[in-house]
């Protein structure tokens, strides 16, 4: 889909479909030639409340009115939200070119979140149907206003790309999304934008640099592990700002290893390299926006399989920081990975971290699909990812940490246990096993197992949901 800013009114432009909202108390602003759109404003058939649709035939154009509700409650979700309803209305009518007037007197998230709601509800994964559903996708998208909104435009273009992106990832089956093909998708990266530079830690170099408690997970698969290092440095970044480091679990399949897990809907577990493909996909987005930041993207991609080469309950492994840790169940394979992804990240000088992984059920249990897990050892930061990630339209939610939860991963034969047997506090003990491996640098930790799928949004409610991209993008444009 094109996407582009005009100040053309939309009258003036080629669209044939034309999408206007109007707010509780208010009345359509510029009316198609003859006020039909009024008419049926005042007839009722076009209403105000949120997300109400209705349809007129004017000028030899469609237009889709519909309601935007309060004006002061009418924030980016709203306003993506609203460009979904607009969006599947559009495509029953068969629209080729629709043309969003914005509404007077909103600011630039609601611009980017028209753009952000249109584009992700376009998104369709069916690459593997010989015989795809045909659905009228849109063509192009204008997006009118008085004044220039290109700037936002871009934005939210370049975020709903690469949310796109990392939701062809995460949908993307574990035969072929493997960590050799997330390896090659991170060099493309690369190849699309300027100042990204890539290195890949293989398997041999993994060992090499007694990141024991990774290569614990990738021993038992017959996929070769990748550690994948993303280095952006804008070419206005003075130098000046902090190191960010964004870091992400990509286990392209957990089956649980030798603590194999149920086999109900174990095929969605496909779904464990989220936490990368959102790491992945933010730093083409950052570079695309040329924000001038220094970023450190690293993706820890391996699968957790079993066989006879597999770790198993009882193993004891040491991580490159030193620590010593009693594997006691596979399936807490994430935090293992990540052990060693995180420790990188310090000895590489990062200043600031971030990680984002699916890494337990039971953030899931806790606080379902609308909010995603946070954990941290920096109120500041925390605040920063908060702020970020409830503006990228993905709220969080802050569980503490406290040496009464990190004393439960306390192991009689190592220093630590990789999983609590009473599986008390399962994800507040994932954090403080995470904790151990970040030494004093300001941290967040996001827990994005129940957000990362399925959410049932209006814009991206199936399969994967590209959770994390967003942001991300956002705390780097604050970071500047
Ligand atoms: N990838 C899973 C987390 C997960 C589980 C995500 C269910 C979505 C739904 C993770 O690797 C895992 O298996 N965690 C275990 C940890 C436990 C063994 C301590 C879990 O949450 O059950
Ligand atoms: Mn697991
Ligand atoms: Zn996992």
């Amino acid at each position: 889909m094109r996407i582009a800013a005009t100040t053309d009114s939309p009258l003036e432009t080629s669209a044939d479909t034309i999408a206007v909202g109007v707010f509780d108390g208010e009345d359509i602003a510029h009316d198609a030639g003859d006020g039909t759109l009024q008419r049926l404003l005042d007839r009722g058939e076009a209403r105000r409340a949120f997300k109400h649709l209705a349809v007129a035939h004017a000028e030899d154009r469609r237009f889709v009115i519909v309601g935007l509700g309060a004006r002061d409650a009418f924030d980016a979700e709203r306003a993506r939200i609203a460009a979904a309803a607009v969006y599947g209305r559009a495509r029953e009518l068969s629209a080729a070119t629709l043309c969003w007037e914005v509404p007077h007197h909103v600011d630039d998230t609601v611009v980017a979140g028209l753009v952000e709601g249109t584009a992700l509800s376009a998104y369709r994964f069916d690459r593997y149907r010989n015989h795809p559903e045909e659905d009228g996708a849109l063509e192009a998208l204008l997006i009118s206003a008085h004044d220039d909104v290109g700037e936002a435009v871009t934005i939210g273009t370049v975020v709903a790309e690469a949310q796109n992106r990392a939701r062809d990832l995460q949908n993307l089956p574990g035969n072929e999304a493997t960590p050799a093909f997330l390896a090659h998708r991170a060099q493309e990266i690369a190849g699309e934008a300027d100042g990204i530079a890539v290195d890949v830690l293989n398997e041999p170099d993994i060992r090499e640099r007694k990141m024991g408690a990774f290569a614990a997970v990738a021993q038992g698969s017959a996929q070769e592990a990748k550690l994948i290092c993303l280095r952006y440095e804008g070419a206005d970044a003075t130098g000046d700002g902090p190191l960010l480091a964004l870091v992400g679990k990509a286990v392209t399949f957990d089956s649980g290893g030798i603590s194999l897990k149920p086999g109900a809907r174990m095929s969605e577990m496909k779904f464990d390299m989220s936490g990368g493909a959102a790491v992945l996909e933010a730093v083409g987005a950052i570079a695309r926006l040329k924000l001038p930041i220094r970023v450190l993207g690293i993706v820890g991609a391996t699968e957790n399989m079993p066989s006879s080469t597999a770790v198993k309950p009882g193993d004891i492994v040491r991580a490159s920081n030193g620590t010593t840790i009693e594997i006691v169940n596979t399936d807490a394979e994430g935090r293992l990975v990540l052990a060693d992804c995180l420790a990188y990240a310090v000895s590489q000088g990062a200043e600031r971290i971030v990680d984002l992984a699916t890494l337990t059920g039971a953030i899931v249990t806790a606080l379902g699909d609308s909010h995603a897990g946070l954990m941290s050892n920096d109120d500041a930061w925390a605040a920063a990812v908060t702020e970020a990630a409830s503006v990228a339209g993905e709220p969080v939610w802050r569980l503490p940490l406290h040496s009464s939860y990190a004393d439960l991963i306390r192991s009689r034969y190592a220093d630590i246990l990789n999983a609590v047997e009473s599986r008390k506090a399962g994800s507040i003990t994932a954090a403080e096993f995470l904790h151990r491996f970040v030494g004093d640098v300001p941290w967040a930790h996001l827990d994005i197992a129940g957000t990362a799928w399925d959410t049932g949004k209006p814009y991206a409610g199936k399969g994967g949901s590209g959770w994390g991209v967003h942001t991300l993008v956002a705390l780097a444009r604050r970071l500047r």
